[in-house]
């Protein structure tokens, strides 16, 4: 058993820079980081475009970046929120600078600014197209160079401990559910062991593999969210899953490649199979309209032409000038024997970020005690209906930084919880038949691709729900039989995602921003969050 002041799940953008801080601040206290696999291994390395934040006020203002974050959501954020993030942004961008982070310059010293969808000014700084590489290479710099942060990799945090393990009774109305800590399967001893912690971060990141074709590598599962929703915590607006337009097609290559949306900023026109521009048939703003409008356009040309994908055409630009902003595409491009130059890049969308997840409030504390959540397993209310491109580094660094205000205003108060018992692994053997866990997880990825994609139907819904039902019935049962796996904690938490994106979906009788039934085509008057 093990005791820490502050324990934090989740080694990528959220995680790092909220451990540093409270390393920072407090030299004496012990701060141990987790993560299931390697220390980089996060959504945070494949981050493309860049870091959206105010920069140049000549050019830009926080008004500007306010009202676009505000129009993407689609009515759903929380203005409140969205002018925190906004305007706390560049502080926290000029500390991970400090931290040792490299943002391209243009030769008079001025950050090289990217344009993406929904915004209407250039204000994404990045490092060339591997901003997310760049981050987290100088984040885990900085952690390795702090004495009092222990970082754990390869444990797979199973459960958060809350009064449930003590005996009692949890639900939903219970008023003061209050986490201790946390269940952890060591991967190299297999045992599952108890971390006490005094404040909990969650920052374990997405959950884009619950769909087939994802930009998310394989630890997106939802973990945090499936946690906190089986401790009773309240979860919200998981129906806005995010399909990035443009990831490069690539049939049977998981995950997905990402063809960044900077590219379209730099004038990279979408085309049909037929090579047909067709974005003005959608919206007046082209290939540069938020995410969920690009996104749809495509799935619709493709549904016409009968295809698989359609086309990204950067044949037109400056090729000098691709090459230095975009070297990582470039290459891979060239590496399967496109030549962006003479040749169009296929594309086809991918499912690629969760705007919901766990709600918090403004300090970024969740509906459990001593628990926070912050980056993309969060729902802060910022992203609404429909993130807008490159806000959720920026979100993560943010909230990190008021996670960590608040836990400094919280922690002296709080203290062990010494009663937790150990993990009890009676009565379950080991398993047989990994086939049960890998064609299980195959037909959740089959049911939510084919019945929660991009355009939704109550029947398809329905269809999922039902199917949902039988595969969490099987996973239960093998998950109370058999010795706990990472593979078959995954699905279980997987399939609890997708559950909670289904019942979400079906709950919401409108479409807005990322969700669009055609069942209920319009906007409802009543702006409403689902919490489940
Ligand atoms: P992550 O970086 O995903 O880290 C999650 C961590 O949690 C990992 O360390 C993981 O091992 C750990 N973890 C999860 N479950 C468990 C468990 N059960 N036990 C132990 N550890 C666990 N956003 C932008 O703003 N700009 C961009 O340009 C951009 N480009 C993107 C490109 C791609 C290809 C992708 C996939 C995403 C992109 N995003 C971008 C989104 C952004 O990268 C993510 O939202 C953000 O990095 C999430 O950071 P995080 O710290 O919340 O989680
Ligand atoms: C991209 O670079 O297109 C991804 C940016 C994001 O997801 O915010």
């Amino acid at each position: 058993m093990q005791q820490v002041d502050f324990l934090v799940i989740g080694s990528g953008i959220a995680g790092l820079t909220y451990a540093l801080k409270v390393s920072q601040q407090y030299p004496d206290k012990t701060i141990t980081i987790i993560t299931k696999t390697r220390e980089d291994e996060t959504n945070t390395k494949y981050a493309q475009g860049g870091v959206a934040v105010v920069n140049d006020l000549e050019n830009d203002s926080f008004e500007k970046h306010i009202e676009d974050t505000l129009i993407s959501g689609d009515g759903l954020c929380n203005p409140h929120t969205v002018e925190i993030v906004v305007r706390e942004g560049p502080d926290r961008v000029n500390e991970i600078i400090e931290w040792g982070t490299n943002f391209d310059k243009n030769p008079d010293g001025e950050f090289s600014l990217g344009r993406e969808g929904g915004h209407s000014e250039f204000r994404v700084i990045h490092h060339k197209d591997v901003t997310g590489k760049e981050i987290e290479r100088a984040l885990l710099a900085a952690i390795h160079r702090r004495p009092n942060i222990r970082l754990v990799t390869h444990c797979f945090v199973v459960d958060l401990i809350t009064q449930h393990h003590l005996g009692y009774l949890v639900t939903k109305s219970t008023p003061d559910i209050a986490c201790y800590g946390v269940y952890v399967l060591n991967l190299e001893t297999k045992q599952i062991e108890k971390i006490l912690s005094k404040i909990t971060l969650l920052a374990t990141g997405g959950n884009g593999q619950v769909y087939r074709s994802t930009t998310n590598p394989i630890i997106a599962t939802g973990d945090g969210v499936a946690m906190v929703y089986r401790a009773k915590g309240r979860i919200e607006n998981m129906e806005f899953i995010q399909f990035h337009p443009t990831a490069l097609y690539q049939p049977g290559e998981s995950p997905s490649f990402l063809i960044t949306e900077a590219v379209r900023g730099d004038g990279g026109i979408l085309r049909n199979i037929h090579g047909e521009d067709f974005m003005h048939k959608y919206d007046a703003r082209l290939s540069l309209a938020p995410r969920d409008i690009v996104a749809r356009a495509i799935d619709s040309e493709m549904k016409i032409t009968g295809t698989e994908h359609v086309y990204l055409d950067c044949r037109h630009m400056d090729i000098d000038k691709f090459i230095h902003h975009f070297p990582n595409i470039y290459e891979k491009c060239k590496s399967i024997g496109i030549d962006v130059q003479k040749d169009m890049i296929p594309v086809s969308p991918a499912a690629h970020y969760s705007c919901g997840g766990i709600k918090t409030n403004e300090w970024g504390l969740t509906s459990i005690s001593n628990l926070y959540a912050c980056g993309e397993c969060a729902s802060t209310g910022l992203h609404g209906a429909n993130r807008l491109a490159s806000n959720s580094l920026l979100e993560a660094m943010v909230f990190a930084h008021r996670c960590f205000l608040d836990a400094t205003r919280k922690i002296d108060s709080i203290t062990f919880e010494e009663s937790v018992p150990d993990w009890d692994a009676r009565g379950t053997t080991v398993p047989r038949e990994m086939i049960l866990i890998t064609q299980s997880l195959k037909e959740l990825k089959q049911i939510m691709s084919d019945y929660v994609g991009i355009v939704r139907t109550n029947v398809r819904l329905q269809r999922a729900l039902r199917r949902l039902d039988i595969l969490h019935e099987e996973t239960e049962d093998l998950y109370e039989k058999t010795e706990v796996s990472p593979q078959l904690c995954e699905l279980r938490n997987l399939i609890t995602v997708g559950y909670l994106i289904v019942k979400g979906a079906a709950f919401r009788k409108e479409s807005r921003g990322l969700h669009y039934n055609t069942d209920y085509p319009y906007k409802c008057e009543l702006v409403q969050n689902i919490v489940l």
